[in-house]
């Protein structure tokens, strides 16, 4: 009997757990049997492992014996292509074609073509993180996927083309490598930011007049706060909602990893530099499934557009058009951050902490504040077309503005008047850096995070700058959470304006942020 093993991980979700691969040859009738909870595309493996070692040039099947390929601990789900290496290296190294012991401190991932190419695979680097956290110090992955795996710090990348080249690692004969040995600590270096992408694309410069608008977005940006804008079409609310995401401050390292390792499952790694530093922006279709929002698929687990805009912002335009079931699911995530998954035995998580935006017509017809214009509506219609937007998923929004089109004069104005993206962003940096400061010790980085009750015990205003607010609770204007809510918009407005804490007028500003209170709460 002769036996190897050699590693593997297992992606479930966004983590990467190491998956022993064992093969064993024994005398008997010649066979190929994969045990240890496979899936069906990981069954394909043997045929892939398969044609690709004859097309390698290796005896198959090994010696003429029986071989079994167990994937251990069983209980863990196995799914897809990426143990084909992994797989192919065991069993040589059963049949001693490469030495037994070379799979030792090794993790490979990566898929087999049936002509022993080695393909790129998805997940890379939650995978090469897992073996990272399991102290192994060396991976071998696609050539493809050699630049994420280096993301890494630490970790020696050995990025692979074919199975013969892997066969010659194996070994120990000299291979010419095109993408060898990316380091970590290289990319580590550089604090993993880069700047220079999306440089003024969408630049917020391009908004013309809209002064309220502007500054709400910018508030938006500063404190994290959820928004909705309500407003007829053609009022800027898509050209606004896309130019959020450049008033952010960039990801930090943690953040980018954390970002990179969703979209690396996901599949939609830019290649080249697999780093995503800037935050994600996610603008759904309103005819968007439910899994297509929060994650799903038949076989593969695959994170959706609320996982995908993890640490950036999520868009959703002309929100009361999403079918309610999907509206539903977004309050899961916007409560914990994450997003929970139950398929067959299994419980996937995957991180969605965004920033919502919600744009609105303000009724179907979307004609209702456009002036000589008629809305055809009934009232009924629009009460049940705000009714859509439920009360819980509302209940997190700090922002909802009411926004009418530029006037023409406004759109006749000089370009070169409105504020670039670049000015705008160095101040929500720097409110951003006051907030931080004040939450320091407490599990919320932005204002939008404190809950009311933390608020009001931990940073109390004396009781004439919260006067205002208070006397729209008692109007029935405002409810309790209205204003807390209102309470934090003022907070990052006293952030934004470099003071220690809002005053009366800060209050008020926020309470102008509260336009459709009454139409949409
Ligand atoms: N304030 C503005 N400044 C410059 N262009 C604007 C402005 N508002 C609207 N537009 C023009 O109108 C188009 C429609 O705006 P959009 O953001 O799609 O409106 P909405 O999403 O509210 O329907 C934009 O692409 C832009 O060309
Ligand atoms: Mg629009
Ligand atoms: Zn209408």
């Amino acid at each position: 009997m002769t036996l190897a093993t050699t590693r593997a991980v297992a992606v479930v979700g966004v983590r990467g757990h190491i998956v022993e691969v064992e093969a064993d040859l024994s005398p008997g009738v010649p066979s190929f049997v994969l045990v240890g909870l496979p899936d069906a595309s990981l069954n394909e493996s043997r045929d892939r492992v398969r044609a690709a070692m004859v097309n390698s040039h290796q005896e198959w099947p090994p010696t003429k014996r029986r071989l079994t390929v167990n994937l251990s601990p069983a209980s863990l789900p196995k799914r897809g292509s990426s143990f084909d290496l992994a797989i192919a290296l065991a069993v040589l190294a059963a049949d001693h074609v490469v030495p037994p012991g070379v799979g030792a401190d090794v993790v490979l991932i990566g898929e087999l073509g049936l002509d022993g190419r080695v393909r790129p695979v998805r997940g890379v680097l939650p995978a090469v993180l897992a073996a990272s956290e399991a102290g192994i110090a060396s991976v071998v992955v696609p050539a493809a996927n050699a630049d994420e795996a280096g993301l890494v710090p630490g970790m020696r990348v050995t990025g692979v083309s074919s199975l013969a080249q892997l066969i010659a690692l194996a070994r120990g004969e000299p291979v010419h490598l095109e993408l060898e040995a990316a380091t970590g600590a290289d990319l580590d270096d550089a604090g993993g930011v880069d700047e220079t992408d999306d440089p003024g694309r969408l630049d917020l410069s391009d908004v013309l007049g809209q002064a309220d608008a502007r500054a709400m977005i910018e508030v938006a940006a500063a404190g994290g706060h959820h928004l909705l804008m309500v407003g007829p079409p053609g009022a800027g609310k898509t050209m606004l909602a896309e130019r959020l995401p450049g008033l952010l401050p960039p990801l930090d390292r943690e953040a980018a990893i954390d970002v990179t390792a969703v979209h690396s499952v996901a599949g939609t790694l830019p290649s080249g530099s697999p780093l995503v530093t800037r935050p994600p922006f996610q603008a759904p279709h309103h005819t968007a499934s439910v899994a297509a929002i929060v994650g799903g698929g038949s076989s593969h687990l695959r994170p959706g557009a609320a996982s995908l805009a993890h640490r950036g912002v999520l868009f959703m335009d002309e929100a009361p058009e999403f079918a309610p079931a999907v509206l539903d699911a977004l309050r899961q995530p916007l409560e914990s951050g994450e997003i929970c998954v139950s398929r067959l035995a299994a419980q996937v998580r995957f991180p969605a902490q965004f920033q919502l935006v919600l744009a609105a017509n303000p009724c179907p017809c979307g004609m209702a504040v456009v002036r000589g214009r008629d809305c055809t509506c009934s009232p009924m219609a629009k009460l049940r077309y705000f009714g859509r937007l439920s009360g819980p998923l509302l209940d997190r929004v700090d922002l909802r503005r009411e926004m009418r089109p530029a006037t023409r004069r406004e759109l006749r104005a000089d370009r070169g008047m409105a504020e670039t993206t670049a000015v705008v962003a160095a101040r929500v940096l720097a409110a951003r850096e006051r907030m931080t400061s004040r939450l320091t010790g407490t599990p919320w980085r932005a204002n939008a995070e404190v809950p009311g009750h933390a608020m009001r015990r931990d940073w109390p205003l004396p009781w004439d700058v919260v006067a205002a607010a208070e006397r729209e609770l008692d109007r029935g204007n405002l409810t309790a959470r209205g204003v807390d809510r209102v309470l934090r918009v003022a907070w990052t407005i006293a952030d934004l304006a470099g003071r220690d804490q809002p005053g009366s007028d800060e209050v008020a500003m926020a309470l102008r942020y509260r336009g459709v209170e009454r139409s949409a709460a």
